[in-house]
């Protein structure tokens, strides 16, 4: 463990689903990329005998005897091969984490647990004194959940000297990345249940990626994608929205596979986009504008793909009216958007093409908080799970 006086600090990316939300659950091509929110983890060893941590964004702050925790610890196959969590220890877990509180700071209480309970394992709980505060609104789409399971589960493993950062650049290495994200997936099942796993590769690898059944493939080149979020401040919980597509898939297969088979076919015709943005060749693209002369005819494709992919989410039945009236707004403006993440609510990105100025950036933005939504212009494709700079010199990694 690091010493006392030490204080080891991870952050991790939010991110946004471009297109395959849902379908990516049925084994299609996802793209995704990391947005400019984070969170982040604070954590220092503790002599009092117990563990505390507190939850800035929830406004949780809970403490744990570290004798209260010892029957709690599960017999795990080593710490590089996270298994499904067992139903005993985590019978107990789901005890000890119980709060009066709701279930995303259950769920979150319980993650910490699990995460500190297993990683920590290998000798005596060491106390710790652990702090997370958060850019990313809970239950909005923007994998606020995989962002806190990706940092609690870097910092337990770097805490314990599990992993180690490469001295040349300090970031950790790639084998060090794939452990984290296993790890932080394990913990997302407590709170989604059955997750594809995109959420926790987009935190942990950070960049721009396609993703389809685990394997990742990183887009060769990003565009600047200028992208407005909007938050529709309609909570909505993945799960729930993910049961529901599968009650509707397996009523009526051949209805709904269709359409996400659809929704794979746009996310794989838009990276070739993205990536002919980025590169400035012009691809043979199947849909929308006929000949393909320009960059903006570049764009024209992409905005079609939005369009057609909100309208397949809502056949899909995760729309809500709130996500309408976004994509109502922002047209008005000339601008297309979608919803990105479950759905039901949450949040929308709307793509800002170059040619359009701050004051129709502007406009849009005043309408849609005239609706009572929260807006924010955020990067693309920024870095995944990491030690920040400023904070590199204040650990001693053995
Ligand atoms: C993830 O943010 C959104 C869904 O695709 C679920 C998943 O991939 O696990 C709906």
């Amino acid at each position: 463990m690091a010493e006392s006086s030490e204080v080891l600090v991870v952050s991790a990316p939010g991110k946004i689903i471009l297109h395959g939300e849902h379908s990516v659950v049925y084994g299609k091509t996802a793209l995704a990329a990391s947005i400019g929110l984070r969170t982040r983890v604070r954590l220092r060893s503790s002599s009092n005998g117990a563990t505390r941590l507190h939850l800035a964004s929830l406004d949780i702050s809970r403490e744990w005897r570290l004798e209260s925790l010892s029957h709690a610890i599960p017999i795990i196959d080593g710490i590089r091969n996270p298994a499904p969590p067992q139903a005993d220890s985590m019978l107990i877990l789901r005890q000890l984490s119980q709060s009066d509180k709701g279930d995303i700071e259950d769920s979150a209480l319980l993650v910490f647990l699990f995460l500190y309970t297993h990683i920590c394992s290998a000798s005596a709980l060491p106390g710790l004194d652990v702090e997370v505060g958060s850019d990313l609104p809970p239950s909005a789409g923007l994998g606020s959940s995989a962002a806190y399971c990706t940092s609690l589960a870097a910092a337990l493993l770097a805490a314990t000297h599990n992993i180690s950062r490469n001295p040349s650049n300090g970031r950790w290495q790639q084998e060090d990345l794939e452990l984290i994200d296993k790890w932080a997936f394990r913990a997302e099942t407590l709170i989604h249940g059955n997750p594809s796993g995109i959420d926790n590769t987009v935190s942990t690898f950070g960049g721009a990626l396609s993703y389809q059944s685990g394997h990742i493939s990183e887009l060769k080149s990003m565009p600047t994608l200028r992208v407005l979020l909007t938050n529709t401040n309609v909570p909505r919980s993945t799960s729930t929205l993910v049961s529901a597509v599968k009650d509707n898939v397996n009523k009526f297969p051949d209805i709904y596979k269709p359409i996400l088979d659809s929704m794979g076919a746009i996310a794989v015709e838009s990276k070739r986009v993205m990536e002919a943005l980025a590169s400035g060749t012009l691809p043979e693209v199947s849909v929308a504008c006929n000949t393909l002369e320009s960059k903006d005819d570049l764009f024209c494709v992409l905005e079609t793909l939005i369009d057609v992919n909100q309208q397949l989410l809502m056949a899909l039945g995760v729309g809500h009216p709130c996500l309408e009236q976004l994509c109502r707004v922002t047209r008005k403006h000339g601008l297309h958007s979608k919803l990105t993440g479950a759905g039901g609510g949450g949040c929308g990105f709307t793509v800002v093409p170059p040619g359009v100025g701050a004051n129709v950036v502007e406009a849009v933005r005043a309408d849609l908080v005239r609706c009572g939504f929260v807006c924010w212009e955020t990067d693309l494709g920024g870095p995944g799970v990491c030690i920040p700079r400023t904070e590199q010199s204040l650990v001693q990694e053995k």
